[in-house]
């Protein structure tokens, strides 16, 4: 069976002592109340990983990932940061593709797909963001926006390296806006994500890849999304700034 995953996007919050603070009480009440197989990830700024990653050695159930990761290897490349700079941290995923990157940082799908590249070279696990806006999903379109994502952002990956993914689909839409897709539009598109994996990869890497809904999830409607068929967990942002809210979201696969 694939892995049942739950993962904090901090984003740009969080000071260095804060996060510390915020990931030891995560760690303290994981390790009372998660009793299942399910795993916790957050992936926090750069400047807190390694001590991060320390801290998650007490746990087995909680692992560690960075936000971003530069496409080339190492070089000229003022105040970026390498996959193997985030790989000798003790890092083990990387968020990439998040729509607010797409956005505010014009990354394509063609970089995208580099970045995914240098990331699985340094034997990292990235977790690939895909998702429609609005004017897409009232366009009607929100299909093809997916379709076309995934298929450049990492349908050149063979099926070795694709079984290393972790894809989540956030609609731009109910990011950070307090409004949710409802279960069944999640699991209409988390389908439809499904199929064009076994399509391309067949049946059992596409029933193994884990796929994680994220866009307002909170301790509230986690239950009602985590029940779907084809929903794996949740990419959480702002309730991931909470411990308690953050662990009881991954409590709901206990
Ligand atoms: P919110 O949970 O704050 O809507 O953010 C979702 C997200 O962007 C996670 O990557």
């Amino acid at each position: 069976m694939r892995k049942k995953i739950v993962a904090g996007n901090w984003k740009m919050n969080l000071d260095y002592e804060e996060g510390l603070s915020l990931f030891s009480e995560v760690v303290n009440i994981v390790n009372d109340e998660i009793t299942g197989q399910q795993l916790v990830i957050v992936c926090s700024p750069f400047i807190h990983l390694y001590s991060l990653a320390r801290l998650a050695k007490s746990s087995t159930k909680v692992s560690i990932g960075a936000q971003n990761a530069h496409q080339a290897e190492s070089g000229a490349y003022t105040g970026e940061i390498s996959a193997k700079m985030i790989k000798s941290t003790g890092a083990e995923y990387v968020i990439l593709g998040h729509s607010e990157r797409r956005q505010y940082f014009s990354e394509t799908n063609e970089l995208l797909a580099k970045k995914v590249d240098t990331v699985l070279k340094h034997a990292l696990k990235p977790i690939f963001c895909i998702g429609e806006t609005l004017e897409e999903r009232e366009g009607g379109i929100h299909f093809d926006v997916i379709k076309k994502q995934i298929t450049e952002g990492v349908f050149h990956l063979d099926a070795e390296h694709f079984a290393q993914l972790v894809i989540a689909y956030e609609p731009v839409w109910a990011i950070g806006t307090g409004v949710t897709a409802s279960s069944a539009q999640a699991q209409e598109i988390h389908l439809f994500i499904r199929s064009e994996i076994a399509a391309k990869y067949g049946k059992d890497v596409a029933d193994s890849t884990t796929i994680l809904y994220g866009g307002s999830c909170n301790p509230k409607n986690a239950r009602e999304l985590f029940g779907q068929p084809d929903i794996d967990g949740g990419l959480i942002g702002g309730a991931s700034l909470k411990s308690r809210d953050f662990v009881d979201i991954a409590k709901e696969f206990n």
